[in-house]
């Protein structure tokens, strides 16, 4: 079977290239903009610090009736627009949703009701050196789970991932997952980005107050949602810490796109803290968000 990456952007090169070294058979299908000057070969960092030559196959949106398996990997932003364009697809092809934040899966079961759909999350860090040039930055967890019915009978696909990215697992949870996913994204990366710093500045004395304020209403709102299965204020601190402490060297994803000046998951990741707080006050989740949206393009 031959993996389709929706998104060529650091993340979507790191898991094409993990893949690419197992010698499994990929695609990229590309955007308009690439068509023309697209070169083949991409430069991949490992975490090694080698630099190797990644071979994939190239695509375009009308070949999206060949398409095998899509697995999507652009911003949360780019998925509807981006998959709106695949009108010939399959309705028996597998679509795999590996964006941050949450809301995204809903418009895209409406988009292809047939569709086996799964949404997963992953957790490497990847970083764009130059165009064509991308780092593999830190090893992650990757977790899988069936949107819809038919998604639900894809589960096999955690073992070739697993083989390629050293950890793949099947959840049937994967929404608790997602959000505890986002429940991280919402603290780091509003926080990073409006400081323009790397993720191991926060555990610096002078972001304690407002780290202990904003992991507090972004646990109060996610505790909520995910009611008895929710985890604990302490263990979610815990989880925070972990992740700051492997990631210090890391920008966030949306510090990365403020600094380019690109739109950011913003909406994705605050906007649905927002969205979804109810009678929760959530000060300063919402002084971030509006922040973050005046930083945008
Ligand atoms: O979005 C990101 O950058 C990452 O999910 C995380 C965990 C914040 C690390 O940088």
């Amino acid at each position: 079977m031959q993996w389709t990456l929706l998104g060529a952007g650091a993340l979507g090169c790191v898991i094409a290239g993990l893949l690419r070294q197992q010698d499994e058979s990929v695609a990229l299908m590309l955007s308009e903009r690439h068509r023309g000057h697209f070169h083949p070969l991409y430069e991949l960092i490992n975490l090694n610090g080698r630099s190797e030559l990644i071979n994939t196959q190239a695509c375009f949106a009308e070949q999206a009736r060949a398409v095998e398996c899509l697995l999507v990997v652009t911003k949360a932003y780019q998925v509807v627009p981006a998959l709106s364009a695949l009108t010939g697809l399959s309705a028996h092809t597998p679509i795999i949703l590996l964006h941050n934040g949450l809301g995204v899966a809903e418009q895209v079961a409406t988009l292809f009701p047939d569709n086996p759909l799964l949404a997963g999350i992953c957790s490497h860090g990847a970083m764009k050196e130059a165009d064509w040039k991308i780092r593999h930055t830190g090893k992650g967890e990757t977790w899988l789970g069936g949107v819809n019915e038919a998604g639900k009978k894809w589960a096999h696909l955690v073992e070739p991932l697993a083989r390629a990215l050293g950890h793949a697992q099947w959840s049937d949870h994967i929404e608790i997952q997602q959000r505890r996913k986002l429940a991280i994204n919402a603290v780091i990366n509003p926080l990073t980005a409006y400081h323009n710093i790397a993720n191991g500045e926060l555990l610096t004395s002078r972001f304690d107050e407002v780290l202990t304020q904003l992991s507090e209403e972004v646990h109060q709102v996610i505790a909520q949602l995910d009611g008895p299965d929710a985890e604990s204020l302490p263990a979610f601190r815990r989880r925070l810490q972990q992740v700051l402490e492997l990631t210090a060297t890391n920008y966030s994803s949306m510090q990365q796109d403020v600094a380019h000046g690109r739109p950011t998951e913003n909406d994705y990741i605050s906007g649905y803290v927002v969205a979804h707080a109810g009678q929760i006050p959530i000060p300063v989740t919402l002084q971030l968000y509006q922040a973050i949206q005046r930083l945008e393009p």
